[in-house]
């Protein structure tokens, strides 16, 4: 038998609680024995529970108990749980964590700190097995570019949008539905995305990068005329996370996106994720499936336990021995190049277009398309650039809206084809 102790008992905790006993006879005869969750930690002891399992609200009574064998970290946090994940390794426990921000800043340490298993199938686009797919399914791949919807709730809120629902009204449904972090500016602004990307990238390229170390932008500025331009220029908007190899730099960036309605990416609609990833040997790949919600994480924790009482013991990012070819960097934003959307609103005055257009051809960006639209008493202009340096679109967003004519700070959203 393997007896599980799990770190918070919210709606993860509860569903894997439930799951196990639910599904306990293919559970047992994958995993070859009993798995038993037998102790909870929760903050609050007197809170009525779903489910019925032992509650202590003294972490070390799962981390330092000699009868358990696997400690499950649902708690989320930073800090607090690298402090319970760290003492339950240095106890010898094998450990499963869906804590997606707590890999994006520890998960180099924790590498080193774990001598028994280390599985965080759950951190990453919830109930699909895509970190098991990059790390070993992929194992012989250089990993060219994965372009991941990794966040369900900004795609569940850019998805009712596109039906004319106001940005808050779904979000608020988002959180009430359980797929929103408990602060949910961690989805709109981008870093759950972010956390998940960083800890793809350590897979795919072994690269210790922080949030703070990459461009991580939100949905929050995203209004109905993006949406009703990018319907009008055949895109959907998606918040991306993308990881780029451009030779011996590594572009790492989380923002809204506009996609070719074409693409299979685009096609991904509500709380559900997808992740390409391009290997050099197999080509494209993707992963599809629920990215948030309780069955769905516990789907994913499940499966790490199982392999766990299985015997495995994989490297907790897939190397054993680190790369030495390849000393791989991290492009700063200001490198990045890619096609840009821009929307200015201004006042119909005549010679605007001619100003603009000389400002974006001094900092050397060239205009693909473009579309006017009036509206009470001013204008919208909406320009699709072709492929420009990022510092180059910035220095001429800053000059465009120093001038009288421009009402309203500029919107800008990055175009991958
Ligand atoms: N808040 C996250 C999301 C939950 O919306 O995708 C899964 O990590």
């Amino acid at each position: 038998m393997v007896k599980i102790g799990i770190v918070g008992l919210g709606t993860v905790g509860t569903s894997v609680v439930k799951v196990l006993q639910k599904n306990r006879d293919i559970i047992t005869s994958r995993a070859g024995k009993e798995i038993m969750p037998v102790r909870a930690v929760v903050k609050n002891l007197n809170k009525k529970r779903d489910v019925d399992i032992e509650l202590t609200d003294d972490y070390k009574k799962v981390t330092r108990d000699s009868e358990i064998d696997i400690v499950v970290e649902l708690m989320g946090g930073v800090e607090e749980a690298y402090k319970v994940v760290s003492d339950a390794l240095k106890h010898g426990k094998a450990v499963v964590t869906a804590n997606k921000a707590l890999l994006a800043y520890h998960r180099f340490e924790l590498q080193k700190l774990a001598k028994t298993p280390f599985e965080y199938e759950a951190s990453v686009a919830g109930g699909i097995p895509v970190i098991k797919a990059l790390r070993d399914g992929l194992s012989a791949n250089h990993i060219e570019e994965i372009q991941g919807i990794i966040n369900g709730t900004c795609n569940y809120i850019l998805s009712e949008m596109k039906k004319g629902r106001d940005y808050s009204d779904v979000l608020k449904e988002a959180q009430v539905l359980g797929y929103a972090e408990a602060d949910p500016t961690f989805d709109v602004g981008g870093f759950d995305a972010a956390h998940k990307l960083l800890i793809l990238a350590s897979i795919a390229y072994n690269i210790d990068a922080k949030p703070e170390d990459i461009l991580i932008e939100g949905i929050e500025n995203i209004n109905l005329v993006d949406i009703e331009f990018a319907k009008e220029f055949g895109y959907e908007i998606k918040l991306l996370g993308i990881a780029k190899k451009d030779n011996n730099k590594i572009e790492l960036r989380v923002h809204p996106t506009l996609i070719p309605q074409s693409k299979m990416i685009a096609k991904v609609e509500g709380v559900m994720n997808a992740v390409s990833v391009i290997g050099d040997v197999v080509g494209e790949t993707m992963y599809y499936g629920p990215g948030a919600g309780g069955d769905a994480t516990a789907s994913a924790v499940i499966s790490d336990i199982i392999e766990i009482a299985r015997g495995q013991n994989k490297p907790m990012l897939g190397y054993k021995k680190p790369l030495e070819i390849e000393k791989l960097t991290l492009k700063t934003p200001d490198e990045i190049e890619t096609k840009y959307y821009l929307r200015i609103a201004v006042n119909d005055e005549i010679g605007v277009l001619e100003k603009i257009a000389h400002i974006l051809a001094k900092n050397d960006i060239s205009i693909e398309s473009f579309l006017q639209k009036p509206r009470d008493g001013f204008v919208k202009l909406l320009f699709a650039t072709h492929k420009s340096i990022e510092k180059n679109v910035k220095n001429a967003i800053k000059e465009i809206e120093k001038e009288k004519f421009v009402i309203k700070p500029i919107n800008y959203i990055r175009i991958e084809e």
